[in-house]
């Protein structure tokens, strides 16, 4: 996040103090009024060129469209019949799109926002739960087959978004802080599992522990008050609730050979020393600005087997726009997708695959600045008309070897 304020806001700062400069030589008639000058036409050059690479609204041709979808079965059979799961995360579970893709073509599906700990609550008041927008997304799935990924017990970051702001004045005014927040967080854990129960079979208990700044774990809340053992105590609770639920802890990299990956193994061997109840590791898999290697995407994924633990691909999506030099970018976003998917695939231990979205219709890309000013974004798998993309099929093609 750091790193993202200072290239935003250098660059600002810069063009800033140039145009000062320029006001001021201006004013004052002095000679350096003409190299003023040259850098802000320059600056205001580079700016314009950015614009149109990363801003401008841009058009790629959609030759699948011309395509003829020729699978057999859908997305969903080719999972089912080789136990694995073809997941897409809901947000508003009244769009038409759920009906239409769930069950059809997905045989999971993860509550986008629903089951975050500030959305459940009435005006963000700890303990007033309002599960009605939980349970519309939650039991649509359950009545149709289809199972749910519980999206997340504990999230330390983005206060007031993901977790009540009240938290943080409650264990900033506690007499014992460290009592406070073990209470609190067992109270939800077992409020919002119990709630659950038989409905929600796997939940992310801890959801992004590293820091997005550093190869460290993050310092929020809960690190700050109870050190890394509010991990561990994360999941003894979720485990002590329901010891039929798999408890997975999800995390993102752009980088799979990263400083933080090694503290975040590090996380994941000290958690199994003491005997945590940990079954799997989620990697959310967005790619934002770049894409990722994909080599080393399944090395990681084979180190984390390995430890003999299951492993998911939480939440994906791969913007269209990283693929725009390509001749056909659609056709180039679907290639990369499908080898994403198959390198999991392939994995026995890799038990899911998760877009982060039904469709393109519904991405968090096209809300969040500066991504909705980057259009289009158009990261999923069917297209805003709900039309497949060319990677159904590579991923249907997949699964039909998978062992
Ligand atoms: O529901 C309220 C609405 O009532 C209010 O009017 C509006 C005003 O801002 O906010 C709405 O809530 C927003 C919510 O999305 C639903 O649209 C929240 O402010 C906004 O913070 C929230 O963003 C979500 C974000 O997580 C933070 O929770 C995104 O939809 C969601 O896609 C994103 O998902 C995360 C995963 O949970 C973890 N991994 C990264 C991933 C993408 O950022």
């Amino acid at each position: 996040m750091i790193k993202y304020l200072i290239i935003t806001t250098v660059p600002a700062l810069f063009i800033l103090a140039s145009v000062i400069w320029l006001i001021v030589a201006l004013v004052r008639r002095s000679r350096s009024r003409k190299v003023a000058g040259g850098l802000v036409v320059v600056e205001i050059a580079i700016l314009v060129v950015l614009y149109f690479h990363w801003f401008a609204p841009k058009e790629f041709p959609r030759n699948y469209l011309n395509d003829a979808q020729q699978s057999s079965q859908t997305l969903a059979e080719a999972a089912t019949a080789k136990g694995f799961y073809i997941g897409a995360a809901i947000g508003n579970p009244s769009m038409p799109s759920y009906a239409n893709l769930v069950p059809k073509e997905y045989n999971s599906i993860t509550p986008e926002n629903a089951t975050k700990w500030r959305q459940m609550l009435v005006d963000g008041k700890i303990g007033e739960y309002d599960f009605t927008q939980a349970d519309a997304i939650v039991d649509y799935a359950v009545a149709n087959g289809v199972r749910v990924r519980g999206h997340t017990l504990v999230w330390g970051k983005f206060s007031g978004r993901t977790y009540p702001k009240e938290l943080d004045e409650r264990i900033a005014s506690a007499v014992d802080p460290a009592a406070e927040l073990r209470q609190v967080m067992r109270d939800h854990i077992t409020t919002v599992m119990t709630h659950f129960k038989g409905r929600i079979k796997v939940w992310d208990v801890v959801n992004e522990p590293m820091s997005m700044d550093g190869p460290y774990l993050d310092k929020h809340i809960y690190l700050n008050t109870l050190g890394k053992d509010y991990i561990a105590e994360a999941f003894q609770i979720a485990h002590e609730i329901d010891p039929s639920v798999q408890l997975f802890i999800n995390e993102q990299f752009g980088n799979y050979t990263s400083e933080g990956v090694e503290v975040f193994f590090d996380l994941l061997k000290w958690l199994q020393e003491e005997n945590v109840p940990i079954h799997g590791v989620g990697v959310q898999a967005h790619n934002i600005f770049k894409t990722h290697n994909l080599d080393e995407f399944r090395q990681f994924m084979n180190r984390v087997t390995e430890l003999g633990l299951l492993f998911e691909v939480t939440e994906f999506d791969a913007r269209i726009r990283l693929f725009d030099a390509a001749e056909d970018p659609y056709q180039a976003q679907a290639d990369y997708i499908t080898e994403y998917a198959r390198i999991c695939i392939e994995n026995p231990n890799c038990i899911g695959f998760t877009f982060w979205g039904l469709s393109d219709a519904g991405t968090w890309f096209d809300y969040v600045p500066p991504f909705s000013s980057m259009l289009p974004n158009d990261p999923l798998l069917f297209d805003i008309n709900l039309h497949a993309k060319p990677a159904r099929a590579g991923i249907i093609e997949a699964l039909e070897s998978r062992r």
